[in-house]
């Protein structure tokens, strides 16, 4: 592949993990914190279809915050407000994955152009990527908020190709989230997934050409030249 290619990786499940952040619910959920957090990722992602379908908008952060009422719901659990701004602000001190700064430094030493494309806000956006000490490997990121959509609406990976100036098929997206694979290549762009548990892709769509188990792996595959 032709270093020309320029990438662009999703946030919330490639770069930083939403789900860990169970640990920060465990000391007042106890043990239900795991299932917690699974639901509150799954509920943000559900209300973001669902605003997109009804061609209406809210922020990210609103989005999220609706989500996690929700999951505390559904586990009897209610938490002050404080606590849950302070669960609000650990969102934006999210961990990265153990292979993301390594795999972002190689490809950043071969002279990948790099972008993050992230349904979060902007501010959420700017937050993490200082947080996560990611700002240095991207040329900076395009949030969904500059079209009002969430992903996989194909507004969102077209404002991509518009930002970068090049067309979708020159484009190839990074993402754990096979929704997210699926919506990019619905509009042309090219995809990898990031597929670091083993776990089952979709059945609205097939696995792209490039599945990997880490970024250093991705790494790995674009150095050996192994992508078409
Ligand atoms: C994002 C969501 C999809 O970062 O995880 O865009």
């Amino acid at each position: 592949m032709a270093v020309a290619e320029a990438l662009v990786f999703d946030m919330y499940g490639t770069l930083v993990d939403p789900i860990r952040i169970w640990k920060a619910l465990e000391q007042d959920t106890g043990k239900a914190a795991p299932r917690i957090a699974e639901v509150w990722r799954q509920k943000q992602l559900e209300y973001s279809f669902r605003l997109t379908v009804m061609e209406r908008y809210e922020d990210f952060e609103r989005v999220t915050r609706k989500a996690l009422d929700h999951a505390l719901a559904t586990a009897g659990s209610d938490l002050s407000d404080d606590k849950k701004a302070a669960l609000m602000a650990q969102y934006d001190d999210l961990e990265t994955f153990p292979d993301v700064l390594p795999g972002l430094r190689r490809l950043r030493d071969r002279g990948q152009r790099m972008l993050v494309f992230s349904n979060g806000s902007p501010r959420m956006l700017d937050a993490i990527m200082r947080k996560a000490a990611l700002a240095p490997y991207f040329e900076g990121y395009v949030s969904v908020d500059e079209v009002r959509a969430f992903k996989p609406s194909p507004r969102t990976y077209r404002r991509v190709a518009e930002r970068l100036g090049r067309p979708l098929g020159d484009i190839r997206l990074v993402s754990s989230n096979p929704f997210d694979v699926i919506g990019a290549e619905a509009v042309g762009m090219k995809a990898a997934w990031v597929n670091r548990g083993g776990g089952l892709f979709d059945w609205l769509g097939s696995p792209p050409d490039v599945v990997v188990e880490s970024l250093t792996e991705l790494a790995h595959l674009l150095e050996a030249g192994d992508v078409g």
